[in-house]
Order: C-alpha cells, then structure tokens, then sequence
C-alpha cells in the first residue's frame, strides 16, 4: 500500500476538513447557516443579496456609503452587459443547448473579453467578482430569449440585481413580490461552505488559477443531479406527479423501488435544512399569488412521507424551483439561478484560498498493479 494508506480512508471525503475558512458555518445537527458569522435568517428578514455579495466577499456589513457603490457596481450597465461579439456566439449554438451548459460557456468565454483577466490581484479578482455576479443574470436571461426566438432585453441599471434578471427574462417589471422572493432565494443559496462546487472552485484557485476558471470549475460541478441540478428533478418529479391524491403512493413506490429522492437528504444537515422552511413560505406565496398551490402541495406530502420513512429531511433544492415555478421561470433554468447565487460564494472561497493558498492536491490509497510486465503487441 502506499504511504498515503496511513490516513483511514472517507468515501467522499464525508467530514474530512481540509482546511480552515471564516467564510460560512453550518450547524449540521441543529440546522444553523452562517455568513461570516451573521444567521441567514436574520439575512433573510434584513439584508439584500447585494449586500450579501458585500458581507460575503469584505467580511463585515457594509457601510450606508460603501452599499451605494457596491450596489452601483453591480447595477452599473458596463458591468451587467454582454459584449456584443458574445451574444453573436451565443446564437451560433443549437437552440436545444441546456441553460447550464450555456452558462458554464459564457462564462468562459467572458473571460476573453475582461479587461483584468490576466490579473489575479485581489483587487482585480474583486473587480471581475463584480462583473461575473453582475453579468451571469444577463447570460442566463440573454440565452432564454435567444433560445425562444425572443429579443435579447438589455439589463436596466435602475432595477436591483434579482428585479433586473425578472425584467430581462420576460421583457416586463416584475411585481414587488417576485422580485422580493426572488432576492431572498439568491440570498439563501449565495454560500454553503465547502460543497462540492465550491470546493471544485477552490481547488482550481489553489493552483493560483483566475476567478473565471473557478467560477466555470464550480457550474460545472453544481450542474450535477446530486448537488445543484437536484432543484430541477425535483420539479420533473412533481409534473409527473401532477395530483396531490396520487402523491402519497407514488412517493413511497419510490422508496420501495430504492430510488434517490431529489430535494431530499444532505451531507451536512441531519435535520431539515435551514434554507428550506423560507424557500417552502415564498413558494406558497407565490403560488397562493399565481392561483395554484398544487405543487407545494404534492411536495409536502412528499416530505412527509420521506422524513418518516427514511428520516432525511427537506434540503434547499426541495421548494425552490416550486417557488420559481410560479414565477413563470422554466424548470431547466433552475440550476443556472441556483448558479447566479453562489458565484457570490465561490468568489468569496477564491478570494480566500488565494490570500493564505497551499496547492490542494490529495493522495489516493493505490489498489492496482505495482510490477506489470510489457508485453510486445505482436505477442497479445
Ligand atoms: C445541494 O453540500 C452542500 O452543502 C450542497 C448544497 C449547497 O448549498 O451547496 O446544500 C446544495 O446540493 C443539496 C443536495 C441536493 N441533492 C439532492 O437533493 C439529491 C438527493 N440527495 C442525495 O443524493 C443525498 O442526500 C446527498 C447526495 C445530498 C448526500 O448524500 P450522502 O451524504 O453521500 O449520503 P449517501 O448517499 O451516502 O446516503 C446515506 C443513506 C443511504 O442509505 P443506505 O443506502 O445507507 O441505506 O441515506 C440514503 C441513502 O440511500 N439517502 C437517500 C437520499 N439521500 C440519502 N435515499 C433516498 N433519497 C435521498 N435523497
């Protein structure tokens, strides 16, 4: 064995800690999250995710004056939109590419059209923080458009971030309330400590790589079904539910036949999700608002039956796309907004590893071959 095989191996290195932050603390056994010390239920009755962006990235609430020009930065028209020759390759792609992949592409190639893309300076990791948090809303909502035949709608500097993201998605001024909930639920998913996407991002910036490449490590890592995609099997899950009546027994054939119920479990929490009771309340209001309240009605049932069952509880991918659902937002752009929310948080953890890095490289407890012989191909 190898010399690593010292260390007891965890499968997914569940409750391995790598490394110390001051970013994000999560309480797995009584369902507590905080940012940089402050309860995100407090956030979540308080603050706004642009201060948030703030607390995430500065490490302290900002100032009445230090808000004005953060939140100006990051409504300002130059750091929300797309370059031209961006939107031109967008429609180059098939219509039928998924709102992720997009995402995971525009990213990169905005990077070929930042300014400070070969400055890995905090300040200019923080300047193009600003740009990415700013300019993934108008990528996700410019690809909604395109995809639709629609006109891609320019970003307005006088709507909040998540109002703006409402605004260019539809054309039209969301309601109060869309665009209160809407900032709430990016305020929720914004950072998680060290998920697997955000660790993706880290590890990309221990080898002192830009905060594009982190942040486009981190899409990729949260497009997967069991980490961030989770939000929209959920809602495939409850349209093939479709009635409450049928919720019941559908849900528990599921966990006979030993399936993986989206929404639910979690590495960390071994209660219920702290971020799952607000998500549960906007999408009740929201579908309360849009007449309909069928969906969180199949999803309760479900989390009924599952915490009983199998006693894992509702995670933050359960309610959220319930909650987006009523907004008129399509179930494949679900993940890219859970995305447009934590690249407040992954840009927090690369600022972080680049001011106290040590390359991230792990070993492995190698179980191969160690004295093979060649063999000529003529002889095999
Ligand atoms: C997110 O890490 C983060 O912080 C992530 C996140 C963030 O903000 O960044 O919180 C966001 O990714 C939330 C999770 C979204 N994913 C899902 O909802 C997918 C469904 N959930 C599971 O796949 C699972 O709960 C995980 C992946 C979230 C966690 O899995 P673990 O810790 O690897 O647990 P496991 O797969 O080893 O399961 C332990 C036991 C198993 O039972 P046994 O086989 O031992 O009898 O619990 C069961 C599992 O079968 N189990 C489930 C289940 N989750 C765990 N059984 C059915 N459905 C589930 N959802």
């Amino acid at each position: 064995m190898s010399d690593a095989a010292a260390n007891p191996l965890k499968a997914g290195l569940e409750d391995v800690v790598v490394s110390t932050s001051d970013i994000c603390f999560i309480d797995g056994h009584k369902g507590r999250l905080l940012y940089r010390g402050f309860d995100v239920d407090d956030l979540v009755a308080q603050s706004t995710f642009e201060e948030v962006t703030y607390l995430l990235w500065y490490g302290k609430l900002p100032s009445r004056k230090e808000l004005d020009a953060h939140v100006k930065a990051l409504s300002s028209t130059a750091n929300r939109k797309l370059p031209p020759k961006l939107i031109t390759m967008l429609r180059q792609l098939p219509k039928k590419t998924t709102p992720m992949e997009v995402l995971r592409t525009g990213v990169s190639a905005l990077s070929a059209f930042d300014p400070d893309a070969a400055d890995n300076s905090r300040e200019a990791t923080l300047r193009k923080s600003i740009r990415l948090t700013a300019q993934m809303p108008t990528l996700v909502a410019a690809w909604e458009r395109i995809r639709r035949g629609k006109p891609v709608v320019a970003p307005n500097p006088k709507l909040s971030l998540s109002g703006n993201f409402l605004y260019m998605m539809t054309g039209k001024k969301p309601t109060e309330l869309a665009t209160k909930t809407f900032d709430v639920a990016l305020i929720l998913h914004a950072d998680h400590e060290f998920n697997a996407s955000t660790f993706a991002a880290r590890v990309t910036a221990a080898t002192l790589s830009d905060v594009h490449s982190g942040v486009v490590s981190g899409i990729g890592a949260l497009k997967g079904p069991l980490h961030g995609g989770a939000n929209e099997q959920v809602m495939l899950m409850v349209q093939k539910i479709k009635d409450p009546a049928k919720a019941d027994a559908w849900i528990r054939q599921a966990l006979a036949d030993k399936a993986r119920i989206m929404g639910f479990g979690h590495r960390v929490y071994r209660v219920e999700d702290p971020r799952a009771k607000h998500l549960k309340r906007l999408a009740l209001e929201l579908g309360q608002q849009a007449g309909s309240t069928v969906n969180i009605q199949i999803l309760d049932i479900m989390a009924g039956v599952v915490s009983a069952a199998k006693h894992i509880f509702p995670n933050v991918d359960l309610y959220s796309g319930a909650a987006y659902a009523s907004m008129g937002i399509s179930t494949d752009q679900f993940t890219p907004i859970f995305a447009m929310s934590r690249v407040a948080g992954w840009a927090a953890h690369i600022l972080e590893q680049h001011g106290n890095n040590r390359l991230i490289r792990p070993r492995s407890d190698y179980t191969g071959a160690t004295d093979a012989k060649y063999v000529p191909l003529a002889e095999r």
